[in-house]
């Protein structure tokens, strides 16, 4: 973070700064056609040297080009299962490809095609003012608290987590995790998505009662009843993309067409997930389209990409956008066809450009949180 609730990423794209990531002009002038035959020709030239793994959240022109296409779990899970993979161009965002690299050989090389691939969600915790909070948290709970922490966050985070017991989550093993951690320590300090940790708490009995907010950007809980109380603490971040989704679409929705079934990705908030039908990761959003029945109706609350791509996909099902103003993820957005082409050019060239490397001693306790997580995946 470079100054309050804004990133570096985001200042980068405000001042436009060209910086020696950006992309060399020639791309743009290139053709689809060019580009993807381009990209097909580099990867039979890499054979098994080269694995693409894809977010679900990827645009089209980027997604038909991964060797693996998943949620965050299974990307995670696929990145261990590689070794003879030299290069593994990330299709996803930062935090991801940072999992990749502490998933993967010292000798396997992560890139993610567009450094401004971040996550706003996962910059909503920094390490300082996670320190600073476990601090205070101390303070007021003693020993009593098991830090756990959405994959959706940075490598230090990760860290720091690890360092203090805890593990890492993803929305599909959120509720097993959750469980598990409940068996180490009274408290459950959730990190950095308050919405999925609430609705993942409520779900295996936990009353909002129960659940502190931690803001970190004010150094203090928002919290009104008796502190002993509290069995998890929520760290007051979100995404951006799943909060445009609210209660009001849901109740046109229930109007308009009443017979249509509501689906939603747990990041959304409490009310949108207690409204809706149904809730899981992206996989669960995934799985329960392929198997619906010829003819229902599916509202769908999550990134745009995915729901454009199944109701192409499923075109039995009438499927729609929750929000009908909604756009995709700008960061997943970034992961475009020409900078996946340019840094396979390069590569070919022998060089690679945006490799992501986290440092061996942040490295060291964040392996020991994702490794907690994938035991029990
Ligand atoms: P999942 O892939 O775990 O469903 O997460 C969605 C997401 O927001 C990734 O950034
Ligand atoms: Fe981050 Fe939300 Fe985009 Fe996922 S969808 S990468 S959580 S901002």
């Amino acid at each position: 973070m470079v100054g309050a609730g804004i990133s570096l990423m985001e200042v980068l794209d405000v001042l436009d700064i060209e910086s020696e990531v950006s992309l060399p002009k020639r791309y743009s002038e290139l053709s689809e056609e060019e580009m993807t035959a381009r990209v097909r020709e580099i990867k039979a030239k890499f054979g098994e040297r080269l694995f693409i793994p894809g977010h679900h959240y990827q645009k089209d022109e980027v997604i038909q080009f991964a060797d693996a296409r998943g949620d965050s779990l299974k990307l995670a899970q696929i990145c261990t299962t590689k070794p003879e993979a030299e290069f593994i161009p990330f299709c996803g965002v930062h935090f991801m490809a940072e999992t990749a690299d502490m998933l993967t050989g010292p000798d396997q090389k992560v890139i993610l095609p567009d450094m401004r691939a971040g996550c706003s969600m996962a910059d909503m915790a920094d390490i300082d003012q996670t320190e600073e909070g476990w601090e205070a948290m101390q303070e007021v709970w003693g020993d009593t608290i098991l830090p756990l922490t959405y994959v959706n966050s940075t490598a230090a985070i990760k860290g720091f987590v690890g360092k203090h017991g805890g593990a890492t989550v993803t929305s599909s093993n959120a509720k097993k995790m959750l469980e598990w951690a409940f068996t180490q320590k009274e408290r459950i300090l959730f990190l950095p998505d308050q919405h999925l940790g609430r609705n993942t708490a409520y779900d295996l009995g936990i009353p909002l009662e129960q659940m502190a907010v931690w803001a970190p950007l004010k150094g203090e809980f928002e919290y009104e009843g008796d502190f002993e109380d509290v069995k998890v603490i929520l760290w007051k971040g979100h995404c951006s993309v799943h909060e445009k989704f609210n209660i009001k679409h849901i109740e046109n929705l229930r109007d308009k067409e009443p017979e249509m079934k509501v689906l939603v990705h747990p990041e959304c908030t409490f009310d949108v997930v207690q409204a809706s039908d149904l809730n899981g990761s992206t996989s669960f959003i995934i799985n329960t389209i392929e198997n619906a029945e010829p003819g229902s109706k599916w509202a769908i609350g999550t990134e745009m990409n995915l729901v454009n791509r199944l109701a192409m996909e499923n075109p039995d099902k009438e499927i729609v956008s929750l929000n009908p103003f909604m756009c995709p993820c700008l960061t997943m957005n970034r992961i475009d066809l020409p900078h996946l082409l340019w840094s396979l050019e390069k590569l070919e060239q022998g060089e690679v450009v945006n490799q992501i490397t986290v440092p061996q001693e942040v490295a060291e306790n964040a392996v020991l949180a994702l490794n907690r997580m994938l035991e029990r995946s």
